[in-house]
């Protein structure tokens, strides 16, 4: 399939779409969201891949919703299409792991849909914020809640209500990020942990995610009865029992369900 606004590479069992509106710094308009929505349909479906990555350019992940796009919305509009919700929110239903490969700007809505991937590795010069205060609106694609359960209510509150960026450090420091790596080896690096994931069995890793995931959904008690029932499954998988004879015989597990 061609897209217009996206880069699509797939090598290895990773799958990687690049955001590609250079001259608005991958600001999300409608044609942008709806390709990654059919981008990521179609990652979902073939089997040859076991994780994905979502990047952008060295200056800009991405500057969040098109401004000049919103700006014509009025309040009907914007509910009755479903605004945001109709196709912003993909990523959140993926079954595989998607990482984020942040460089320069991550503003609003490109925050917000860095923050709805599985994890997040920027680069030194990445900026994270959300700015909508500025434009006399607020974040609209979850960066309220998902920013607050990253940093805790005091950073996100100062960020949603100044607008104030944030450096990749203090984004590592914050527990934004996982990891902060030089530029020129951001892709390198993303790719490293993407073929680390796709070595592994493919539903236990999705299962994991599954978990990790359940901790933002569930109380604990529920949470840890949920990853207990998914633990005991996992000893009905031949990968399993591959994990662990390879163990024992000091050698690299080849898991069949890759
Ligand atoms: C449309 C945008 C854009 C955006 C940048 N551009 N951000 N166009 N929507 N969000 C365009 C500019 O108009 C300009 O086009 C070109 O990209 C380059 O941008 P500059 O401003 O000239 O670059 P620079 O001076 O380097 O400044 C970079 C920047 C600034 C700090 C990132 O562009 C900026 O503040 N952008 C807006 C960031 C923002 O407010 N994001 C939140 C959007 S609201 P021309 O044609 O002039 O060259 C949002 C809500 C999400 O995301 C809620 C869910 C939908």
């Amino acid at each position: 399939m061609a897209y217009e606004t996206l880069l699509i590479d797939i090598e290895d069992q990773i799958g990687t779409i690049t955001l590609n509106r250079p001259d608005a710094l991958n600001a999300f308009n409608n044609q942008l969201m709806t390709e990654l929505t059919q981008a990521l349909d179609a990652f979902e479906a073939d089997d040859d891949i076991g994780c994905i990555i979502i990047t952008g350019s060295s200056k800009a992940f991405a500057a969040g919703a098109d401004i000049k796009e919103m700006q014509e919305l009025d309040y009907m509009s914007a509910y009755q299409d479903n605004f945001i919700t109709r196709n912003w929110e993909r990523v959140t239903r993926c079954r595989k792991p998607v990482i984020a490969a942040v460089a320069g700007y991550a503003l609003g809505g490109g925050c917000e849909l860095a923050m709805m991937c599985d994890f997040i590795i920027c680069a030194e010069n990445a900026k994270f914020g959300q700015p909508e205060i500025n434009l006399g609106v607020m974040p609209g694609a979850g960066g309220t809640q998902r920013l607050t359960r990253f940093v805790g209510k005091s950073k996100a509150m100062e960020m949603c209500l100044t607008g104030r960026m944030m450096t990749a450090e203090e984004a590592e420091r914050s527990g934004l990020v996982s990891r902060v790596v030089p530029l020129d080896t951001l892709m390198d690096e993303a790719k490293k942990a993407a073929r680390a994931i796709t070595l592994k069995s493919r539903p236990i890793v999705m299962l994991t995610k599954e978990s990790v995931n359940a901790a933002y959904e569930t109380m604990l008690l529920q949470g840890v009865t949920f990853e207990r029932r998914l633990f005991h499954s996992m000893f009905s998988t031949e990968d399993q029992k591959e994990g662990m004879e390879a163990f024992i015989e000091k050698r690299d597990p080849h898991f069949k369900n890759r």
